[in-house]
């Protein structure tokens, strides 16, 4: 496994790479969510690019960016046990030098949810993902559908630039108790991980639901609401039950649908999503 830190580098070694070539990006901080995407990765491409980069501008003033949890030769001991080839792990500098004025504004799918919470994350989101199709040029990109709306994003981006890369969604690799696998879970404190799975539990319970008959989007968000408040550690940021692919809230559940939610414990935000059908 090689560890590359410049563009240059990456821009000769994906020229010289065997084809087709896949992408993993990541904010590092590596669990078995990330290293299922390299997995897969690894079965479907010849050589495997994953992408370690606290990217700066897809966090806000307020958010953690500088105390966001990061181990680098962890990482890189996971991926390489892998099997990755390159790890691409460049500074801030490199990817936004003295002079960087270019963002990607992605309209419409980004304002909703996490875009109404966390205004300028997608644009970051968006153009840090457009640099590194643009610098490694993978024929397949690996994204977790742990992160619904960034899915979202970056296949309408992909569409509308023609960016050239298939994106592959990973199902979202779990907890033994349901809580979605994420970097952020270790800011919770031992009673909040406690309370943590109930945002997988009013998701099931969805499911379940629509899985009866239910139609009506409005009753399974306030059973999602109801059965979250029911856990006193846990603030409601919001429910949503809409469109797959434009992420416009439903009034029936007729076609494909996602399911999401934000809860706060104490400073922690955690998200999940599951799609219907
Ligand atoms: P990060 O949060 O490090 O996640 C990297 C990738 O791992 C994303 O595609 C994310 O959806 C996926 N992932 C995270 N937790 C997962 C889980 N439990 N199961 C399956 N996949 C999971 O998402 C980002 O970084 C950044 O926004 C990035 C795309 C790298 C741009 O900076």
């Amino acid at each position: 496994m090689i560890v590359l830190t410049t563009v240059a580098d990456m821009v000769k070694a994906r020229d010289l790479a065997v084809r087709p070539l896949g992408l993993v990006p990541t904010m590092g901080y590596l669990h078995e969510g990330h290293l299922t995407l390299a997995r897969q990765a690894r079965q479907e491409t010849r050589t495997v690019v994953a992408s370690i980069f606290v990217n700066p501008t897809q966090f806000g003033p307020a958010e953690d960016f500088a105390s966001y949890p990061r181990d680098m030769e962890r990482d890189l001991t996971m991926l390489r046990s892998e099997g990755v080839d390159i790890v691409f792990a460049p500074t801030v500098d490199e990817m936004y030098p003295k002079g960087y004025s270019t963002y990607v504004d992605v309209e419409g799918v980004t304002k909703p949810l996490e875009g109404a919470r966390r205004p300028g994350h997608f644009q970051g989101v968006a153009t840090v993902v457009a640099k590194l199709f643009t610098i490694v040029r993978p024929d397949r990109s690996y994204f977790g559908q742990k992160d619904g709306q960034q899915v979202a994003v970056v296949k309408r981006m992909t569409l509308d630039l023609n960016l050239g890369t298939e994106i592959i969604v990973v199902r979202t690799v779990r907890e033994p108790d349901g809580l979605a696998m994420s970097s952020r879970n270790v800011y919770l404190t031992p009673a909040e991980r406690r309370a943590a799975p109930v945002l997988y539990l009013a998701l099931c319970r969805v499911r379940e639901l629509w899985q009866q008959g239910q139609r009506d989007a409005e009753a399974m968000r306030q059973e999602m609401v109801r059965l979250i408040t029911s856990e006193p550690l846990a603030q409601v940021d919001y429910v949503s039950i809409a469109a797959a692919t434009t992420l416009e809230e439903l009034a029936q559940v007729n076609g494909p649908a996602m399911v999401s939610l934000a809860v706060r414990f104490g400073r922690t935000h955690l998200i999940d999503n599951i799609s219907l059908p």
